[in-house]
């Protein structure tokens, strides 16, 4: 069995990484396509290195663009590769432009097509990632679901059963695979004045949330109200995409909240352990702080991992001020009593097993 491993942003490298590991481990022929679509060293490169993968075969080097145009140009470049090497199966992960693409391309030419973290819903068809995995669960061929409800969605949505696999996430294989050593990989917290359960750890990069500038405006207003009452640092490693948008609509970052460079996933493990609590409007995040036991507070009013509120590890804040500054203080001292919903630390495991 041939399999070509499609990715190309910082979450899809993270959740593809046990499955690279796995491959590796079995032998099987395998490869790493690269879309590009992310490609600064701190959103791509950083990642190969701290989770030591093997470079891509192929990287489209597709950058930055529109919808259109950034699904258009990866179809058109997978589409070409798949033609020469006949993989059996695609691998795509998550919600992306390339996971859209890769499924695309790859089941238009008779390519059997897995996807990994299938059936997640938001049913908020206003977000491009809700499209992006609507449509790609309904070309694929295996349906890697990370939980039971997950594939409770599929089901209603008329997914025959016996394409669909229970898996686990794949993000419990890479912080289980990782957090040691992520541990011991220096001190990160003292290079940002830092001690363990002092600080907050926020992440901000949603479309809905970084384009708007009342609701990124909003967001910074519930910051600032939670530092103040609180009186704890807050640690804000900001996307690309933020930066840029907090510069166009030239926001002033409040006291207390430190702005920093995105970090490699070693040096963010380690912070998301020692946080006190998560600010987050990042899918995977709501996941990793579940599993690492850290209370979090999502700043969306809707999400796909609705696992994690019922477990209690995880409240909705959407980007009300006061609600951002109430659900801070709720779950600021919640403490870690809440099962592990996404799965053993297995997944990858079991996905090879069900592609076999
Ligand atoms: C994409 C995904 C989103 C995912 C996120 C992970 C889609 C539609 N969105 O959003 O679901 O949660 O990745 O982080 O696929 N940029 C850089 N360097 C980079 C990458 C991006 O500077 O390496 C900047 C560019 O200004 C670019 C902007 O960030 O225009 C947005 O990048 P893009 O890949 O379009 O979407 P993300 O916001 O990263
Ligand atoms: N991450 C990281 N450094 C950062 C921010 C995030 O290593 O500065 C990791 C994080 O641990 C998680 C993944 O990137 O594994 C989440 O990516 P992101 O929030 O960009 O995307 P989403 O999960 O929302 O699709």
């Amino acid at each position: 069995m041939k399999i070509a491993i499609i990715l190309g942003t910082r979450p899809e490298i993270v959740k593809m990484s046990s499955i690279i590991r796995e491959c590796q481990r079995k032998k099987l022929d395998f490869f790493i396509l690269h879309t590009g679509q992310h490609y600064s060293y701190e959103m791509d490169k950083a990642f190969f290195d701290d989770l030591e993968l093997p470079s891509p075969k192929y990287n489209l080097d597709v950058g930055s663009g529109s919808h259109a145009v950034q699904t258009g140009k990866i179809m058109e470049g997978i589409e070409n590769i798949l033609m020469e090497e006949v993989p059996d199966v695609v691998l795509v992960q998550g919600d992306t432009n390339t996971v859209l693409a890769g499924a695309l391309a790859a089941s238009k030419i008779n390519v059997k097509v897995g996807h990994v973290e299938a059936g997640l819903r938001s049913y908020d068809r206003t977000m491009p990632e809700e499209i992006n995995r609507v449509v790609t669960d309904h070309i694929s061929d295996y349906l890697l679901a990370p939980t039971g409800n997950s594939k409770k969605y599929l089901l209603a949505e008329g997914i025959p059963e016996e394409k669909i696999f229970v898996t686990g996430n794949t993000v419990v294989d890479a912080v289980y695979q990782n957090l040691e050593i992520a541990r011991n990989n220096g001190d990160v917290l003292k290079k940002y004045g830092l001690t363990e359960k002092n600080y907050l750890l926020a992440t901000v990069h949603r479309a809905e949330n970084t384009d708007d500038s009342k609701r990124l405006r909003s967001i910074f207003t519930g910051f600032e109200q939670v530092y103040q009452d609180l009186g704890l640092p807050i640690l804000f490693p900001a996307h690309p995409r933020t930066v840029k948008m907090i510069k166009e609509f030239g926001l002033s970052v409040p006291g207390g909240i430190s702005i920093v460079h995105p970090l490699g996933y070693l040096d963010f493990l380690q912070l998301e352990a020692g946080a006190k609590l998560i600010l987050t409007d990042s899918g995977g995040l709501q996941e990793e702080a579940c599993i690492m036991g850290v209370p979090c507070v999502t700043l969306r009013d809707n999400t796909e991992r609705p696992e994690t509120l019922r477990v209690g590890s995880n409240l909705l804040a959407g980007v009300d001020s006061n609600r951002i500054f109430e659900y801070a203080k709720m779950m600021i001292d919640k403490e870690n009593t809440w099962d592990n919903p996404f799965g053993d630390g297995k997944a990858a495991e079991k996905i090879i097993i069900a592609l076999e």
